[in-house]
């Protein structure tokens, strides 16, 4: 009796001890979210995702993987439209001459030593029709695969970019799932990535589901919260969100973004730690510089912090990190997403007015910080009081102007109050000139 009760115990003893390790076994065997190789990574967008390489202002020239590897990425993402460049009936053949283009792209990168992710990007028709696409997007899948079956390690698939519309889980799901089995006829291991619909947003995961026991699935993401920010002045928007939101990082900013992101790497702990990417953020350039390093540099940390490799959207168009035209970096959102050891982002915010000298600064310099004004406004005046913020080693040069130093991230915020003098004096001198009026008046009559 008694061993048949410690058998007993010992049993279910046993199986808690195991119950972690079935439940990950259950889960399918994935990579785990610390086992990717990829960490940092950029978009070349607006080049072979427009209807046409050139046709949206970029042509991806040989120097830029060489000037992406050497800025510390290491991994592009390279949006295709693919379905521009393939027949409209069976067996919806790719150009030549397009897969070529791509070739050339592909190998580049991969030169380079750059994990180099193709896609399939902007297939509206998809989004529209998914039961009239169907076999041609698999097709398309079936030939790129086929191409691209003995190419290095280094390049990755991920399946279609934004699923939306017409498009829903219900149907996505069951075409990725169909996707990836045509894929894997050929490339049994290379790394296929795959995204939630409602545009790859972290809210859709929950409805995305991927082929269990297959070890190199990565699920990606794109990150633009809040949207109002990231997008103001989006000429592909309608309606397009006003100009002028800022980004100041205040602490219900900060908990936006973390709260989705938390959300996130829950969603891949539930399924196993499956690893995930951030596939695309980034702000629009209309939005002003400080404001996009402050939100870029956040999102790519937080990401980091959670083991999560990200790719900045975009390299060198609306959103570029890179400028074209000048040939170089621009240096406050490179730095923010690929920080240099001692160089610290020093930020100055004002309410009123505008200031100067934010920007990155080497450790143990000064950074002077100017506000161009330190009274605006007519009848209510707003006057500058102070900088809050400040150190000890900083320095009060004059009202309005003063010298931080740098040994860390600073935030530094000017600091205003109203000023109704004028107002009261105007309004006591227009009731004593009504008086006056009043009493001219009875004398008079
Ligand atoms: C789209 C781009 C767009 C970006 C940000 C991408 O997925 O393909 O056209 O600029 O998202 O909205």
């Amino acid at each position: 009796m008694i061993k048949k009760e410690f058998l007993c115990y010992a049993l279910s003893l046993a199986i808690l001890i195991s119950l972690p390790y079935s439940v990950s076994f259950l889960n399918g065997k994935n990579l785990g979210r610390s086992e990717l190789r990829m960490r940092r990574g950029i978009n070349i967008g607006n080049a072979l995702e427009a209807p046409k390489e050139g046709q949206w202002g970029v042509i991806i020239k040989d120097e830029y993987f060489k000037i992406i590897r050497e800025a510390g990425f290491d991994t592009v993402r390279i949006p295709i439209r693919w379905s521009a460049h393939a027949g409209d009936k069976p067996p919806y053949r790719i150009d030549d001459e397009f897969f070529s283009r791509i070739d050339w792209v592909v190998n580049k990168s991969l030169e380079k030593g750059l994990i180099t992710i193709i896609n399939i990007h902007h297939y509206e028709e998809l989004m529209e029709d998914p039961m009239g696409h169907r076999e041609r997007f698999l097709s398309l899948w079936r030939q790129i695969s086929n191409h691209y079956k003995d190419y290095p390690e280094n390049l990755y698939f991920e399946l279609l970019n934004e699923p939306h519309g017409r498009l829903t889980s219900k149907i996505w799901n069951d075409l990725l799932a169909e996707a990836i089995k045509i894929i894997r006829e050929t490339n049994p291991t290379r790394k296929v990535i795959v995204g939630p619909t409602d545009w790859n947003s972290i809210d859709g995961l929950e409805e995305l589901v991927v082929p269990e026991h297959d070890r190199n699935i990565i699920v990606t993401f794109h990150f633009y919260a809040p949207f109002e920010f990231t997008h103001q002045g989006a000429e592909w928007v309608s309606p397009s969100p006003p100009v002028g939101k800022k980004w100041l990082g205040t602490e219900a900013e900060r908990k936006q973004i973390t709260k989705l992101l938390d959300a996130a790497v829950q969603w891949s702990e539930k399924h196993g730690n499956i690893p995930l990417f951030l596939g695309e953020f980034g702000a629009y350039s209309k939005a002003d510089m400080d404001s996009r390093v402050r939100w870029t540099y956040f999102v790519a940390r937080e990401a980091e912090k959670r083991g999560i490799p990200w790719c900045y959207w975009e390299f060198c168009a609306g959103f570029g990190a890179y400028d074209p035209k000048e040939n170089k970096w621009r240096e406050p959102l490179l730095y923010a997403l690929i920080p240099k050891p001692n160089k610290y982002f020093i930020s100055a915010i004002t309410d009123y007015g505008s200031i100067s000298g934010t920007g990155w600064y080497d450790e143990g310099t000064y950074a002077t910080i100017k506000l161009d004004r330190t009274a605006t406004g007519f009848l209510v005046r707003n006057v500058f009081v102070f900088f809050d913020g400040l150190k000890p080693e900083d320095k009060i040069i004059d009202k309005g102007v003063i010298q931080v130093y740098v040994d860390g991230p600073r935030e530094i915020r000017a600091v205003w109050r109203k000023d109704y003098t004028q107002l009261v004096l105007i309004m006591a001198a227009a009731c004593i000139g009504c008086l006056l009026l009043l009493l001219l008046r009875r004398m008079s009559s």
